[in-house]
């Protein structure tokens, strides 16, 4: 295991993961304004209803996928008398699905972003250079799937499982279980960390308020005017 394989896998989580909390906490005390989805609904609705569904239910699927997915220890699915092998049979066809609703809304929204006038005009850098960070990570994280239904006993599976479990609990040697990975989980592991680096520098911080907004079922009433 060399020293930047180290650093990418056992070191950048850590920074990555410090500066999308601390990164979100100041940008929401010092530019609450700029807080926002940066809906362009008001410009041209077009296809946006159709893109944004689907790119938010793939990408919502996703998250809670990889959440639940890698962050669940091996002995829980044991105990549960899931074998490893189904578990990454259902892991391979929920992403899969899920992949590609995103991929199918992802297309939309930037065919709508890159092509309409308005749209084009209003986009900064900034925002194409997220969706297509948001892009090559989904098509990374897609072509692993043809990759890891050449070994289907699950062993890939559990050695990232142990990689990300080892990084949420300070163990130094995470890096360790993903050294022999091939080259496209590394890649996507990579991008994906990234994600979260980038994170409090663009429109994505919306979702921190869209998972927040669930404390609205349980929300006291507001009382308008005393009587
Ligand atoms: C948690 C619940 C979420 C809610 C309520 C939500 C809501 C929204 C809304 C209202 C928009 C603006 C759509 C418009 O133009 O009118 C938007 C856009 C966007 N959201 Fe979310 N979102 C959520 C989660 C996520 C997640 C997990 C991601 C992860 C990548 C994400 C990425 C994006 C991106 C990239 C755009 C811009 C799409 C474009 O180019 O038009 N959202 N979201």
């Amino acid at each position: 295991m060399n020293t930047v394989h180290q650093f990418v896998f056992g070191i950048y989580p850590y920074i990555a993961l410090s500066i999308f909390l601390l990164g979100s906490l100041l940008r929401f005390e010092r530019e609450q304004y700029t807080w926002k989805s940066d809906s362009s609904q008001l410009l041209y609705r077009g296809n946006l209803r159709m893109g944004n569904i689907l790119f938010h239910v793939g990408i919502i699927g996703l998250f809670f996928g990889h959440l639940v997915g890698l962050l669940t220890p091996a002995v829980v699915w044991e105990a549960l008398g899931i074998s490893h092998s189904v578990k990454q049979a259902v892991a391979m066809a929920a992403g899969g699905v899920m992949g590609a609703l995103c991929l199918v809304g992802l297309l939309i929204l930037l065919h709508r972003r890159l092509t309409d006038p308005r749209i084009a005009a209003v986009t900064r850098t900034g925002d194409k250079f997220l969706l297509a960070w948001i892009l090559l990570t989904l098509l990374l994280g897609l072509s692993t799937i043809a990759v890891s239904a050449g070994h289907m006993d699950g062993g890939m599976m559990v050695q990232l499982m142990k990689w990300s479990q080892h990084i949420v609990t300070f163990r130094g040697d995470a890096a360790s279980y993903v050294a022999d990975a091939p080259a496209l989980f590394k890649a996507h592991l990579f991008m994906g960390m990234t994600l979260f680096l980038i994170f409090p520098f663009t429109r994505l911080v919306h979702v921190w308020s869209g998972f927040a907004s669930v404390a609205y079922l349980g929300r006291a009433w507001q009382l308008v005017r005393p009587r």
